[in-house]
This record gives C-alpha cells, structure tokens and sequence, in this order.
C-alpha cells in the first residue's frame, strides 16, 4: 500500500492506474478505523481493480463544542489495518491540501441536509457535502462507498453527485454491528464500561419500533413513541432525537405506507451515538 499526503502525488498514482484501464473504488474517511469501515473497503475492493482511501478529520463538518479536538486519530494503526484489508493507496492529508489558503467554496445541499441532523448540527452537512465534493473531484473515483449508518449523510452525498454530475456511482453498504447489536462508531471508544453495557439499548429499541409496525401499525407518531418507551428502560441512556421520515427524501411522513426510515440520536454522558433502521413499503 502506498500512502500519499498531497494532490500531486495522489493524482500521478491514480494517472498511471488509469492508464493501465483499472477501474477504482474510494472509501472516505475520518480514520479511527473499525470493521464498519474495513466492511466499506471489502465492498470497494469488489467493486474495482484499486482501492484508494482516505483519512481526513474534516475541521469544517464539526460544530463549535463538538469533539473535533478530541476525536482519535493514530494514522500508524489505520494503515496498518488498511494494509492488512488489501487497500492501494492511502491518501492522508493536511487540513492545507484540502482547504488550501483562499479555499472559498462552500457546497450545501438544500433539501435532504436541512432536517434531523442537519437542523440539529447547523453546518455539519455543508462541511461533508464540501469535503465529500472536493474529494470526489481529487480522486474521481469509478464507485464511492458508504455507509448506512449515515443514513443522511448517504442522500446527501448522492444528491449532490446527481446534481453536480459528477461521474461516480455511490454505493451504500450495511451498518456493521457487535455481537450485541451496538453500531460501529468512532466514538463509541469514548463510552466508559457502564455506558458500552448500556449502550445496546438504542439499536434494540429501534427493533422494538420496527417490529411495531410489523405488526401494523402505520401512524409515525405511535412508532415513535414505542420507540422512546423501549429506550427508556435504559436510565444511562437519553434521547437526544428521534425522526420517522421518507428514506428517499428525509422529509417527515404521516403514515407509513412507503420505505421509512427511524433515524435516533442518544447522548451517554457526553458520547452521542446514532443510529437507524430502515422498514416499510
Ligand atoms: P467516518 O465517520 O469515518 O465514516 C466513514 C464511512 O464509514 C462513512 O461512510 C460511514 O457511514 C461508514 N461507517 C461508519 N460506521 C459504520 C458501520 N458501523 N457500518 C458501516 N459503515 C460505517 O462519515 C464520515 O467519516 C465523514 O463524514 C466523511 C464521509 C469521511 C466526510 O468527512
């Protein structure tokens, strides 16, 4: 694997595949790797000849108190996993390559970025929609991956890749989970062993809410609420947000009678988690 830091390097690596005919897959991401991102680049791997992925703490997509400065980085292990995953080239920039001095360009994607997280982190999406936008153009990538885990964060990257025209297919692949349900995350390395123990409760309680509608219920509202029901038998565990909506257009519905998804957000101390199931239609 090899690994390059600026777009000059990134972009003779990439020439010479191209050259050659290889088609190439693109993982992006912030490091701190786990296996939800390793499962990202089994999919890239094949879906193309070369896998390239990145790591890069994006500043701009973290609001004011957020855990920009705290968020785990250690490059030397993430290489090494990516190495150990079969991945081509690592492209591992400074905050300068990405946002060089007199960077000006802010992408919003208007619609699906402006609810649920988007409402409630003023900003976060402009700055991935930015990112995910320049990346994008740095490494033209045949196929980028994602995962559902950001279930937003999925339609507004292919948004703005219809909108712009950028030749790319997005993929999107599965939330990979522990044994007892918990999401692969990041931040879930910041939960102490009461909150990790605790912590299972939210994807349980989305299942509580899914099988509730299995069983037939249509209005959101009362899938909501057994929702909230579920997860309050966790007392470590508080609602942040909970949102039934479209899982094409991320606006909210008044009955399910088409693909939904429950999208939640949950604070443990001061780790704040999401996740989301998708049902319906
Ligand atoms: P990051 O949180 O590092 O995630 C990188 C990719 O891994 C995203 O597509 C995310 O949805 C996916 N991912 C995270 N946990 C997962 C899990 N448990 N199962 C499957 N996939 C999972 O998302 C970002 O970085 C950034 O916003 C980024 C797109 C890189 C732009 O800065």
């Amino acid at each position: 694997m090899k690994t390059v830091t600026n777009v000059f390097d990134l972009r003779s690596t990439l020439g010479a595949w191209r050259e050659k005919g290889q088609r190439i897959a693109f993982v992006p991401t912030m490091g701190a790797l786990h296996a939800g991102h390793l499962a990202l680049v089994d999919h890239a791997r094949k879906s193309a000849g070369k896998v390239v992925v990145s790591i890069f703490v994006n500043p701009t997509q973290f609001g004011p108190g957020e855990d920009f400065e705290r968020y785990p980085r250690d490059l030397e292990a993430d290489a090494e996993k990516l190495r150990d995953a079969g991945v081509d080239l690592l492209f591992a920039p400074p905050v300068d390559v990405i946002y060089p001095p007199g960077f000006a360009t802010t992408v919003h994607v208007a619609g699906v970025s402006e609810g649920m997280e988007g409402a409630r982190r003023p900003g976060h999406f402009d700055g991935v929609a930015t990112v995910v936008a320049r990346l994008l153009c740095l490494v033209l990538p045949d196929v980028a991956v994602f995962g559902q885990k950001d279930a937003q964060q999925c339609a507004v990257v292919m948004r703005l890749v219809a909108d712009l025209g950028l030749p790319v297919e997005v993929r999107v692949a599965p939330t990979v989970r522990e044994a007892d349900g918990l999401a692969l995350s990041s931040r879930n390395a910041y939960l102490t062993a009461a909150e990790r123990t605790a912590a299972p409760a939210l994807f349980r309680a989305l299942l509580v809410a899914q099988l509730v509608h299995e069983l037939g219920e249509k209005k959101p509202e009362k899938v909501l609420k057994a929702f909230r029901l579920a997860l309050e038998t966790e007392p470590l565990i508080s609602l942040d947000s909970a949102d039934l909506v479209d899982a094409a257009t991320m606006r909210p519905v008044e009955k399910i009678d088409r693909s939904v998804l429950l999208a939640a957000a949950v604070k443990l101390g001061r780790t704040r988690l999401i996740d989301n199931v998708v049902f319906g239609g």
